[in-house]
């Protein structure tokens, strides 16, 4: 029987777990507080920042809300994350990708205090992760981690095809994968658009792990028999419904959960981990500012 891989189910759990922290940060008189900066129109993206302020509420951080005007100039952008930096009472920062393209996503990046950071994507904490040292950890590939360690897969000595180069998922999940810690000691390799024979890889592979953005690219004949497939796809498709479209991962679920031996699901999936290890992240933060 294939596992299926609960991600709400481990999400809550993840949740659950911050209570304590989130308690003796109290009793020191602390609120963790996340701001979310969102300058665009984008239906998803809106979903996405509305989903992450409800999270915070329900677990007990403060969301602040910052809305841009996505044709506003670029400086409008650098001076709330200027205020948000200098803003004590705020502890993690999180400006919604992609922003405008007026705008260059390294400066935002750059200009975000590193120890607020909770994304983990400004280039001081990259190199942290990259030298396994890592102050946060990008939430979706540390909440794939936890979604390995809850389906009883040990990555050490174990080969990982992660599919997709992102700097949000694929560089980083390798990364993850490569570290001489848990959830770690794996042998990875990294396919792409340019990969050759990206089959030819996963096939072989005891962990699959499919970030490429390219809705139902990974079927059934390319994963080996019994492997764990985690799929991080959430691509919008054209559906006759009366949302317009649907949800679908990366991965063909029906055909690869007859070869997989574990799989996640789209919706339900990587996508709760996501907003779930934001809120540890937020929880950290405000644990080391306040400590
Ligand atoms: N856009 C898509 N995923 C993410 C994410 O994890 N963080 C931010 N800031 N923007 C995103």
């Amino acid at each position: 029987m294939t596992d299926i891989i609960d991600g709400d189910a481990v999400a809550q759990d993840v949740r659950d777990g911050l209570g304590d922290a989130i308690e003796t940060l109290d009793d020191a008189g602390v609120r963790p507080s996340l701001a979310t900066v969102l300058m665009s129109d984008d239906p998803a993206s809106e979903t996405y920042v509305s989903m992450k302020q409800r999270d915070c509420e329900e677990v007990g951080i403060d969301a602040v809300d910052v809305d841009i005007d996505p044709d506003a100039p670029a400086e409008e952008l650098y001076d709330t994350i200027d205020e948000l930096n200098a803003d004590d009472s705020v502890h993690g920062i999180l400006v919604q990708m992609p922003v405008p393209d007026h705008v260059d996503d390294r400066d935002v990046l750059e200009r975000i205090d590193p120890e607020k950071d909770v994304d983990g994507f400004h280039p001081t904490n990259v190199g942290r992760l990259v030298a396994g040292d890592a102050r946060y950890k990008p939430c979706t590939p540390h909440g794939i981690q936890k979604l390995l360690e809850s389906a009883g897969v040990d990555t050490e000595g174990k080969d990982a095809v992660v599919v997709g180069r992102s700097n949000i998922v694929g560089k980083p999940m390798a990364n993850l994968l490569l570290q001489k810690a848990d959830g770690g000691n794996a042998t990875v390799t990294v396919c792409h658009s340019r990969t050759a024979d990206t089959a030819e890889k996963t096939r072989d592979a005891d962990i699959v792990i499919a970030a490429a953005g390219v809705p139902e690219l990974i079927d059934g004949d390319m994963i080996g028999e019994g492997a764990t497939v985690i799929d991080v796809g959430v691509n919008r498709v054209d559906a006759d419904n009366e949302k317009g479209y649907e949800l679908v991962g990366d991965v063909d679920f029906e055909s690869a959960k007859e070869t997989a031996g574990a799989i996640t699901p789209v919706p339900g999936g990587v996508g709760p981990m996501t907003r779930a290890m934001l809120l540890y992240n937020t929880v950290k933060a405000a644990g080391l500012q306040s400590g």
